[in-house]
């Protein structure tokens, strides 16, 4: 019987994992890369970029990393390595059409207003500054994410203090040097079972709705200990860099990033100076700021303002009508069943829209949900059903992530999250040996090894 394909967009980890899960269910994947090469944002990044999470928890779940990188953050190369070495064991490659860039999206078969009508989700359920060049320019940096820390600090290794570069921010983040504190990881506090208790859960019953409320204040003062921590330890107050928000608030809307070492000696030295400013504008020498008293000069002006993951979602499709949903509407969390499938869209799966601490992490779970789900493994509930579930994740989005909603973090439910795809491909959520690991130990990828 012929082997049923699967079209996958993208070889970075989310297509290859994607590609693996499918492969594992005896479908035939093809995967279309734009770029020449496999690995996707890592392909290209700073030369000083690093993992910010820790192997343990940035890896596939069958292939752990090798016992050679001793680090806990590897270089990108290292990455990259380790990526690659995926692609080799599940024998990947062969799969993948590079230089082909996908140009739009479009289900045929049915019309918009048929797609429109239906109960029941259509498709397959139906058949069953890599920059060596070192210029010593004024530049100016503006954002205050992950990339733009980073390439302040680059900038500033380069250009000292001779040529300070300026970066311009509106919001203070939760930049930490570590993912610990006083030597108990983050993950004991936001990533395993009990601390779920805390939160208040999509689709939750009563019970669990009781717990979150009476723990509500435990989970403040845990994000109150951690701030202390970090400030303690963070020339934070000094520098007028205390997020206005929590750290708790930081770790469910996907904000915590890793600083980048030695960032604020650089300060203190002046190799960077660190302006806040909600708006700015160019003048011929430079940038102007809120207030209009000073210009900044700057050769260079580095736009390290992130990507809108909402756009590019629009921007894949062909057909206006799918542009016009796929994102849903504003005011509201991107509405995707599972994090993967929207309701009206046939045929097609999104794979690491939603973030979580480590992305890597979120997409292979979903990536193997999907295959189950073409492997015949369960069917969609109706598409009523899968609308009132959307509309749950949606209020806890809106609730936690804040005005961030939009980046659909499920990092501290991610287990919550994980339980669901579970029960979905008929296996035991229950990942750990024990009541103890079972409760207390944070989850990870290697929890879920093996789920073919
Ligand atoms: C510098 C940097 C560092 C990061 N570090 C971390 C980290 O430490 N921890 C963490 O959890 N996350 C990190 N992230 C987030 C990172 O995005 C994810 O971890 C993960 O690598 C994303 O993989 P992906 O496959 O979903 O997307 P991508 O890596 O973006 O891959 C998408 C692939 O699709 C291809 N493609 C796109 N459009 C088309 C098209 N139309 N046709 C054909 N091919 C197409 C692209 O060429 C690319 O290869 C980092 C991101 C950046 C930018
Ligand atoms: N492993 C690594 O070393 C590494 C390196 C780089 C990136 N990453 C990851 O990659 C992802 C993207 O990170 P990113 O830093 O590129 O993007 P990002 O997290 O989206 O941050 C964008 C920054 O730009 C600011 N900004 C956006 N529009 C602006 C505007 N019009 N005017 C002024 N400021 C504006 C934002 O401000 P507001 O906060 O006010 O919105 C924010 O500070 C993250 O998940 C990050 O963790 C990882």
């Amino acid at each position: 019987m012929e082997r049923k394909r699967v079209g996958i967009v993208g070889a970075g980890v989310s297509g290859l994992a994607a590609c693996k899960h499918a492969l594992d269910k005896g479908f035939s994947p093809v995967v279309f890369e734009a770029d020449e090469s496999i690995g996707g944002v890592w392909t290209h990044t700073l030369e000083s970029t690093r993992l910010q999470a820790t192997t343990r928890a940035y890896r596939f779940s069958d292939l752990a990393w090798p016992a050679n990188v001793t680090e806990k953050y590897p270089s990108h190369c290292k990455v990259m390595d380790y990526i690659k070495s995926y692609a080799c064991k599940f024998d990947l490659l062969r799969y993948i059409r590079f230089n082909s860039q996908v140009l739009g999206v479009e289900y045929f078969g049915a019309t918009e207003e048929d797609i429109m009508s239906w109960e029941l989700w259509s498709g397959w359920q139906r058949d069953s500054i890599r920059n060596r060049e070192r210029w010593r320019k004024h530049v100016t940096i503006v954002g205050s994410g992950k990339s733009a820390f980073d390439i302040a600090a680059e900038v500033a290794r380069v250009n000292g203090t001779s040529q300070p570069c300026t970066m311009i921010y509106r919001t203070k983040h939760w930049l930490v040097h570590k993912a610990s504190v006083w030597g108990v990881e983050l993950g004991y506090f936001y990533l395993n079972r009990i601390s779920q208790l805390l939160v208040h859960k999509p689709g939750e019953g009563f019970l669990h709705y009781i717990l979150a409320t009476a723990f509500s204040p435990l989970r403040w003062a845990i994000s109150k200990v951690i701030e202390t921590y970090f400030k303690w330890n963070i020339p934070l107050q000094k520098h007028g860099m205390v997020p206005d928000y929590s750290f708790s608030y930081a770790m469910s809307a996907c904000l915590i990033a890793m600083l980048p070492e030695g960032f604020y000696d650089m300060v203190d030295e002046g190799s960077i100076i660190l302006k806040k400013s909600k708006t700015f504008s160019f003048c011929d020498k430079g940038i102007i700021l809120q207030d209009g008293n000073e210009c900044i000069k700057s050769d260079i002006v580095i736009l390290a303002t992130g990507f809108r993951g909402d756009q590019k979602l629009r921007d894949i499709f062909t057909a206006n009508w799918c542009k016009r949903i796929v994102t849903g509407s504003p005011d509201t969390a991107v509405p995707l069943y599972r994090e993967c499938i929207h309701p009206r869209i046939p045929q097609l799966a999104i794979v690491g829209y939603s973030e979580s601490l480590t992305d890597l992490y979120a997409s292979e779970r979903m990536a193997n949900w999907v295959a189950h789900f073409l492997g015949g493994s369960f069917q969609l509930p109706s598409i009523r059903c899968m609308d009132k579930s959307i509309a749950e994740w949606a209020k806890y989005k809106n609730r936690y992530n804040g005005e961030y909603y939009r980046r659909s973090c499920i990092s501290t439910i991610n287990i919550w999250f994980n339980d669901l795809l579970c029960q979905d491909i008929g296996c035991n959520p229950k990942r750990k040996n024990g009541f103890l690991a079972e409760w207390f130990q944070p989850y990870g990828p290697a929890d879920y090894a093996g789920l073919y």
